[in-house]
């Protein structure tokens, strides 16, 4: 009874405090669906340090790194490898999520009780955006799409999202790091309008938060990537796997754990990489058909083709994207038939010869044979000893 009598008076007097007042009015967290109004996402991270940075302990998982980030775009693919970076060095992290509680119930374990901190929120209410951001030091944005869907345009995901958080960083005003990852071949001159988005946000983003450091990786390998599993699970399927344009166009395929290297090496130094743009792309250089070798390599299958000219690609990818928005139903995510990224693949993309890279971060990047594609075992269909690979095959005469 008398813990209760307490607890409402002091309710009531942080209502009527002024000092509550005037930082509500600064950031009105008054949305009742989202925000730290709503008790069960109501975050009690240490509050926004604007000055030094704290720093206890020995640096690992139960320090206190003095970082309280907010990670946009943490329930993706490269958002849990920078969860568990942060995490592990004894950061707060803030966990924008719009989806079910599902969608981030496994980034809860990378971190020391209470250090990862989920909160709902609502990418087109702005409210929410500050709650989120309110009392972090640092803001990643991770939020990007490779496909449009009913509700959202490529513009909007990857360039107005992006804008609209450098915006609202600015204007926090304690937010030290800003860090917007973008892709390679990102450019107004890309024949992706996805790419073409995402250089419009790096160029939004640099203006509105001109400290901020973008990082534009390749296409991304790791256990949920979304090119060598897609092409396994086709193989799989159909036994065959359709090789876009004749295959020979180049890319720089990147291990996602050195990306998320490169996002937190950008952090820990001496603010030199702030203002920068940086290429992270994998040590080697690879045709789509040797990338698909690889994948076949991995998963002991002998290796068979369909080489789809990109006019014919393109007609077979075309159709969602004509229906899209005049059907009265969601259709199906694209997955190898996707047009923007078919038209991505008309061109190279490798990293610029004078463009800042991974060894600017001190990073040597992984190979991508061995064990950043060891993951791809798990579709070979007898078990890790299952088949042979072409090496393997082939004779010496
Ligand atoms: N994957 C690659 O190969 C690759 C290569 C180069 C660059 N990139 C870039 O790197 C970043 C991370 O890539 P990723 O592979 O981790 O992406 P991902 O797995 O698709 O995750 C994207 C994240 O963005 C969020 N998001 C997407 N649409 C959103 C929307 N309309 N409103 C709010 N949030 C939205 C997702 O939230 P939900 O979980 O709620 O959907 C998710 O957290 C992206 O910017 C991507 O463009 C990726």
């Amino acid at each position: 009874m008398m813990q209760a009598g307490w607890r409402r008076s002091g309710r009531r007097f942080l209502e009527q405090s002024p000092a509550l007042s005037t930082l509500k009015s600064i950031y009105p967290l008054s949305s009742s669906e989202c925000g730290v109004d709503r008790p069960r996402y109501g975050s009690t991270v240490a509050v926004k340090g604007t000055g030094h940075l704290i720093r206890k302990g020995t640096g690992g998982r139960s320090s206190v790194s003095g970082i309280v980030a907010t990670v946009f775009g943490a329930t993706g693919f490269l958002g849990r490898y920078v969860v568990s970076q942060l995490a592990k060095m004894g950061s707060q992290v803030l966990v924008p999520f719009r989806g079910s509680e599902d969608s981030h119930r496994h980034l809860k374990l990378m971190g020391d009780l209470g250090q990862i901190v989920p909160m709902k929120y609502n990418p087109r209410d702005e409210n929410s955006i500050k709650a989120v951001m309110a009392k972090s030091n640092v803001v990643f944005n991770l939020i990007g799409r490779e496909y449009e869907t009913r509700n959202y345009s490529f513009e909007e995901v990857n360039h107005a999202m992006a804008e609209q958080l450098a915006v609202i960083a600015k204007e926090h005003g304690g937010i030290m790091r800003f860090v917007q990852v973008s892709c390679l071949g990102a450019s107004s001159s890309s024949p992706s309008r996805m790419l073409r988005a995402k250089a419009a946000a790096e160029e939004a983003v640099l203006r509105q938060f001109p400290e901020a450091t973008i990082m534009k990786p390749g296409i991304m390998i790791g256990t949920e990537d979304r090119i060598l599993n897609r092409w396994a699970q086709f193989a799989k399927k159909w036994s065959f796997l359709p090789l876009i344009g004749d295959g020979s166009t180049k890319i720089q395929p990147v291990y996602v754990i050195d990306v998320a290297a490169a996002i937190m090496a950008s952090l820990k130094d001496d603010g030199s990489s702030m203002g920068k743009v940086y290429e992270l792309g994998g040590p080697e250089v690879y045709t789509l058909h040797q990338l698909a070798e690889l994948m076949y390599d991995m998963i002991r299958e002998w290796p068979r083709y369909v080489k789809i000219p990109f006019p014919i690609a393109k007609a077979i990818a075309t159709p969602r994207e004509l229906l899209l928005k005049k059907v009265p139903f969601p259709l199906p995510n694209p997955d190898i038939f996707n047009l923007d990224q078919i038209n991505s693949f008309t061109v190279d993309t490798v990293v610029s010869d004078n463009a800042l890279t991974f060894k600017d971060l001190g990073i040597v990047p992984h190979k991508l044979k061995g064990y950043p594609v060891e993951y791809l075992i798990s579709y070979r269909k007898g078990g890790p000893s299952f088949g042979s690979t072409v090496s393997e095959r082939v004779t010496a005469e």
